[in-house]
């Protein structure tokens, strides 16, 4: 199959273009579950180097980034809080940051997590080897959004004719950004409800985009009667920091449990349905869930070792 990704950064949702880059990406992440559970060494990355900067917290977007270059062989550099230990704090700028920690260290590949916007784009121009997106400010996750639909497809075995409410803070969650336009790339006849408090609406923008895309959408402040419809409810939890930046804690406490999925929401889904979160979850799905067979977000994080360690391998080997 075709590698659109080899030697190339993966900065935003944007650059999928096609059904077919998506099922190439697929392919090769049901091969890497086949590595990992076999147990056996596997080591096509052997000798490479791919550095893990994260300016922002983070459990699973830079375990299963390092995990996944360390299972295919690379050497990896995993660094968190950038911002405290790196020269950041004395004020170098994300550009010669970047330039330098290809240069001490020859990494090969640098994924990136960082609270600003534009953050990727910067890094990737400044950058002598390709960088991936492990988040960006409030507007990318890139690698979230493919692993989510890859869930979403081992679950149903389907693009097309999915109903998907996602709900929480649509304002400044990333997840559900590259979500949403991920899925108008691979599927036709997709409805997303969108369900949150009027302060944590989803961006303008991105509805128009994603109508005139062809999505059926529609906008909610409460549950209703979505739940009994939907494929997947994608629960996200309210970004306490974003508010914290803004001085608007009040209004954080007010918002920041408004939609919990207890267990009597979930009794009320269709038996194939399934329930999403990127997580950290920090209330909105009670644990009482957990056990229910529709909650899907666990396996969900699983799916990121495969499909990080399919897109480390695509941009890294032709
Ligand atoms: N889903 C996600 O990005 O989780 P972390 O913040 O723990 O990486």
């Amino acid at each position: 199959m075709k590698n659109d990704f080899y030697n190339k950064s993966y900065i935003s949702i944007d650059q999928i273009t096609s059904k077919e880059q998506v099922m190439s990406l697929f392919a090769v992440a049901n091969t890497m579950e086949k590595h990992v559970l076999s147990g056996k060494v596997y080591e096509p990355l052997k000798g490479m180097c791919v550095a893990v900067l994260f300016y922002q917290p983070s459990t699973r977007t830079f375990t299963s980034f390092s995990a996944a270059a360390k299972r295919l062989g690379a050497y990896v550099i995993g660094l968190n809080e950038m911002n405290s230990f790196s020269s950041a704090a004395k004020g170098e700028s994300l550009e010669d940051t970047i330039k330098a920690i290809h240069q001490t260290t020859g990494a090969n590949a640098i994924v990136i997590r960082h609270p600003d916007d534009n953050s990727s784009e910067v890094a990737a121009g400044a950058s002598y080897v390709p960088v991936v997106n492990g988040g960006s400010g409030k507007k990318e996750h890139p690698t979230q959004a493919l692993l989510d639909l890859y869930t979403i497809y081992r679950k149903f075995g389907r693009f097309n004719n999915l109903h998907i409410a996602m709900v929480g803070d649509l304002k400044f969650g990333r997840t559900i950004k590259s979500l949403s336009k991920l899925l108008t790339v691979v599927g036709e006849k997709i409805t997303i409800t969108f369900i949150s408090p009027k302060e944590l609406r989803a961006p303008k923008e991105l509805i128009k985009e994603l109508k005139e895309k062809g999505v059926t959408i529609s906008q909610k402040s409460q549950f209703g009667h979505v739940l009994e419809e939907v494929d997947v409810v994608y629960m996200t939890r309210v970004q306490k920091e974003w508010f914290e930046k803004e001085g608007k804690m009040e209004e954080y406490e007010r918002l920041k449990l408004k939609f919990i999925l207890e267990q009597k929401h979930v009794d009320k889904m269709k038996k194939e349905s399934i329930v999403m979160h990127p997580l950290p979850r920090v209330g909105e799905i009670l644990l009482e869930v957990d056990n229910d067979p529709r909650a899907w977000y666990f396996k969900q994080m699983r799916s990121g070792l495969y499909v990080r360690m399919a897109l480390l391998k695509s941009i890294l080997l032709k």
